[in-house]
C-alpha cells in the first residue's frame, strides 16, 4: 500500500517492435492489448499517465532485409513503420505518442546517452577479433555466420547455436564457417568496441531485483535470477554496421550503437518528442523519467526480459539521474494452432489481414487475445476456440444481456429509463454483487492480471444475463408495469457499468454501448453506482453489440493455415532435394542397428538434449540425442530405435555419445523417432 502512494504519475512503455515486418497477433496478445488495458485503465481513475510506443528501426535484420529486396534500410523501415503504426491505431491500442528510432530525436538522444557514460568512464575500451567478410565488405553478426557444428556435425549452425543439438556456439567454433550474406568465407579481423561492464553492476543488479523486487511476475524474476547466478559479462554496445546510430567519438568510423543499446532508449525519446509537441498536456519530458514519484513500467515479451531487466537499467543506473521501471510485466509467447508463430513461415495471424477478413471486429480479437493470455505459461489460439469465444461469451452473454435489456425498454417504455419503485432482496443481491467488482477489478488489473480482470468483467455480464432470466419482465409484463419498471431500471443500471467495466478491454464496444445508452460521460469512480442513468433519460436506438460468427468462416481461417502449412512443406523439399548418387560401398560404411531404449533421462541444462541408455546385443551404450522437444522420456523407455553403431564418439555436454539415433525431420523442424515395424533381437542390422 506504501509502495504505491509514493507514485504520483505512471510511464507505461511498450517494445517497440522491429520495423522489418507487420505486426501479428502474438505481438498484440504479448504486449500491445495489456499495456492498452493498463493504460485506459490508469485514465479512466483519472491518473496522470503516459503511453509511449514506436518502432525499433535499426538492427542487423533489416540491413539483410533491404539488401535481399535491392532497396535501403531507410525504405523497409518507412513501409513497415506505417504498416505496424496503422494496425495499432486500428486496434486502438491508444499510445501518446508512436514515433521511430530513425527520428532525430532519437539519434541525438541515443548518441548523447553513449557519450555521457563514455564520458563519465563507464564503458571498457576493447578490440577483439570477429568475422569479417571481404565480398559484402562487413563485418559479420553471430547469426550470419552459418557452418558445420562442432558437436553433432549437422550443416547450418549458427555462430551463436545449433539449432540441431542446442549447443551454444562462438562463431569460431564452426567448421567451415560461411558467411550468410555473400556466401564466402569469412575472414578473421581485428576490431575495437565499447563494452557496458554488466559485471561492475552485478552486486548492486542482485540487490535491486532479488532482494526489492519479489513483486515482479515469477517467470521475469526467475530469468532474472538465473542470468545473475550464472554470473555477468562485459556487453558490446557498439557494432561494425553502416545502419544505425554512428558512436559519437572519435575513431569510431564504421561503428554504429548496438540496436539493443539504442532502442529503449527510444522510449526517452520519444517521450522526448511527446512533451515538446503538447507541452501543455504532458509538461516536461524530465518529469515522466527522471521525477522519483513516477512509476516506470515496461511491458514486454519474454525474449526481452534481459534487456529491460538487466541492460537497461544499468544504462540508467549508470547515467545515474534516470529512476528505474518499477514493474515489467513480461509475458510468454502466444503459439498458433499447436505451433510456434513465425514470421518466416507466415505462421501468424496478421493484424492488417485479420481486419480485412474480420472489419470491425477488433474487440473480438482483444477480447480472445487476454482471455487466453500467455501471463504465466506459453498459450494457443485456435481458430475453434476464437468462435467460441465470441459466440458463447461476447454474443450469448454480453450482448446477449445489453440487447434484451435495451430492446425491452425500447418496446414497454419507448426507449426511457423507466423509474425503480420498491427493491425485492433479489434485486437488492444483484447490485450488491455488482458494486463488489470493481474492488475485485483494481485489484486483479494493479497486479497485471489482466486475464482474470476480463473474466471478473464477464462476470458483470453473467450476473446481469441471469437476473433477467430469473425475473422474466417480459412475462411481468401484461400484470405488472411497476415491477418491469424496476427489473429494467436495474438492468439498465448493470449495462451501463459494463460499458465502463468493459472500456479497458473492448473499447470499441465499451464506446458503442455508450452510445446506445446515450451515456455522455462515465469514469471508474462510478463502477459500480446503481444510479447512472436517472430515470427519465433517453436512450438511444439498440443495436446488436455482437454477431455470431459461422462455422464457415472459422472453416476458412483454418484452410488457410492448412494452405499456408502445404506450402512450407513444399518449400522445404524443394530446399532438401534428393543428395548426389552413392556407390553401394559408401551405404555399407554406415552400420545401422536396432537397440531397445532401456532408460531415458533429460540431460541438464541442455534443453533439447536426451540421454539414452541403448541394449544394442553387445554391451549397452549411452547415445545422446537432441529430440527432447517431441518426447517424455518416459515415452521412450523400452522401445525400439534405429542408430548409426559407428559412428566415431563424440561428446555432447560432457557426456560421451557412442552413436546417433535415427530420426524422421518434419517440414516444420520437428523429430519423429525412426522404429522398425515389428520387435527384432537388439543389434540387429538395418540393410
Ligand atoms: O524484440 C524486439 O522486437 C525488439 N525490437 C524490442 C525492442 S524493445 C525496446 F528496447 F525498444
Ligand atoms: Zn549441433
Amino acid at each position: 500500500m506504501e509502495e504505491k502512494q509514493r507514485f504520483k504519475r505512471t510511464t507505461v512503455t511498450s517494445a517497440l517492435p522491429y520495423a522489418n515486418g507487420p505486426v501479428h497477433i502474438g505481438h498484440l496478445a504479448g504486449v500491445y492489448v495489456p499495456a492498452d488495458i493498463y493504460v485506459r485503465y490508469l485514465r479512466l481513475k483519472q491518473e496522470e499517465v503516459v503511453f509511449i510506443g514506436g518502432s525499433d528501426e535499426h538492427g542487423v535484420p533489416i540491413t539483410i532485409r533491404a539488401k535481399k529486396e535491392g532497396v535501403t534500410p531507410q525504405d523497409i523501415v518507412d513501409r513497415y513503420h506505417e504498416l505496424i503504426k496503422k494496425s495499432f491505431e486500428e486496434f486502438g491500442i491508444s499510445f501518446d505518442i508512436y514515433s521511430r528510432t530513425t527520428s532525430k530525436t532519437h539519434h541525438d538522444t541515443a548518441s548523447d546517452f553513449f557519450r555521457k557514460l563514455y564520458d563519465k568512464g563507464e564503458f571498457i575500451e576493447k578490440s577483439s577479433m570477429q568475422y569479417y567478410d571481404e565480398e559484402a565488405k562487413t563485418f559479420l553478426a553471430d547469426r550470419y555466420i552459418t557452418g558445420e557444428c562442432p558437436h553433432c556435425h549437422a550443416e547450418g549452425a549458427y555462430g551463436d547455436q545449433c539449432e540441431k543439438c542446442g549447443t551454444s556456439l562462438s562463431p569460431t567454433e564452426l567448421i567451415n564457417p560461411k558467411s550468410a550474406i555473400s556466401g564466402s568465407q569469412p575472414v578473421m579481423r581485428e576490431t575495437k568496441h565499447w563494452y557496458l561492464p554488466l559485471d561492475k553492476y552485478e552486486p548492486w543488479l542482485r540487490q535491486w531485483i532479488l532482494d526489492e523486487h519479489k513483486e515482479w511476475r515469477p517467470n521475469v524474476y526467475g530469468q532474472c535470477k538465473s542470468w545473475l547466478d550464472m554470473g555477468l559479462q562485459p556487453r558490446a554496445v557498439s557494432r561494425d554496421l553502416d545502419w544505425g546510430i554512428p558512436v559519437p567519438v572519435a575513431g569510431a568510423d564504421g561503428k554504429v550503437l548496438y540496436v539493443w543499446f539504442d532502442a529503449p532508449i527510444g522510449y526517452i525519446s520519444n517521450t522526448k518528442e511527446l512533451c515538446a509537441r503538447e507541452p501543455e498536456r504532458f509538461g516536461a519530458w524530465e518529469t515522466w523519467w527522471k521525477d522519483p514519484e513516477t512509476r516506470l513500467v515496461h511491458f514486454i515479451g519474454k525474449d526481452n526480459i534481459v534487456f529491460h531487466c538487466i541492460v537497461f537499467p544499468t544504462m540508467l543506473k549508470a547515467d545515474g539521474s534516470y529512476i528505474l521501471p518499477d514493474n515489467v510485466p513480461a509475458n510468454e509467447f502466444l503459439n498458433l494452432e499447436g505451433d510456434k508463430i513465425s514470421t518466416s513461415r507466415n505462421w501468424a495471424v496478421w493484424l492488417h489481414e485479420y481486419l480485412q477478413e474480420f472489419p470491425g471486429k477488433q474487440d473480438v480479437l482483444r477480447y480472445v487475445l487476454t482471455a487466453n493470455a500467455p501471463e504465466t505459461k506459453d498459450n494457443d489460439f485456435t481458430w475453434k476456440d476464437f468462435q467460441a469465444r465470441n459466440n458463447n461469451e461476447l454474443v450469448a452473454v454480453y450482448g446477449n444481456f445489453v440487447n434484451r435489456a435495451l430492446q425491452l425498454t425500447q418496446k414497454y417504455f419507448a426507449g426511457t429509463v423507466p423509474a425503480a419503485a420498491e427493491l425485492t432482496d433479489y434485486d437488492r443481491e444483484t447490485l450488491h454483487e455488482f458494486a463488489d467488482v470493481k474492488g475485485e477489478v483494481e485489484k486483479l488489473l494493479d497486479n497485471f492480471k489482466f486475464r482474470d480482470a476480463q473474466k471478473e468483467a464477464m462476470n458483470l455480464a453473467r450476473i446481469g444475463n441471469k437476473y433477467l432470466a430469473d425475473t422474466e419482465p417480459w412475462k411481468l409484463a401484461k400484470s405488472d408495469m411497476t415491477r418491469v419498471a424496476t427489473i429494467l431500471n436495474i438492468a439498465l443500471q448493470l449495462a451501463a457499468n459494463l460499458s465502463i467495466a468493459f472500456e479497458p478491454f473492448l473499447p470499441f464496444s465499451s464506446r458503442r454501448l455508450r452510445t446506445m445508452l446515450n451515456m455522455s460521460s462515465f469514469d471508474w469512480e462510478q463502477l459500480g453506482s446503481t444510479d447512472l442513468l436517472p430515470a427519465g433519460h433517453r436512450l438511444g436506438t439498440p443495436e446488436l453489440l455482437f454477431e455470431k460468427i459461422d462455422d464457415v468462416v472459422i472453416e476458412a481461417q483454418v484452410q488457410k493455415l492448412l494452405d499456408t502449412k502445404r506450402t512450407n512443406e513444399a518449400a522445404a523439399y524443394r530446399a532438401n532435394p534428393i543428395r548426389p548418387t552413392i556407390e553401394f560401398d559408401d551405404f555399407t560404411k554406415l552400420d545401422i542397428r536396432v537397440g531397445t531404449v532401456l532408460a531415458c533421462s533429460k540431460v541438464p541444462k541442455a534443453d533439447k538434449l536426451l540421454q539414452f541408455e541403448i541394449a544394442d546385443g553387445l554391451e549397452n551404450r549411452t547415445i545422446v540425442s537432441g529430440i527432447a522437444h517431441y518426447y517424455q522420456p518416459e515415452e521412450l523407455v523400452g522401445k525400439q530405435v534405429c542408430f548409426i553403431a559407428n559412428l566415431a564418439p563424440r561428446k555432447l555436454k560432457g557426456i560421451v555419445s557412442e552413436g546417433m539415433i535415427l530420426s524422421a525431420e518434419n517440414a516444420d523442424g520437428s523429430l519423429s523417432v525412426v522404429t522398425t515395424l515389428s520387435e527384432v533381437k537388439p543389434g540387429s542390422e538395418v540393410k
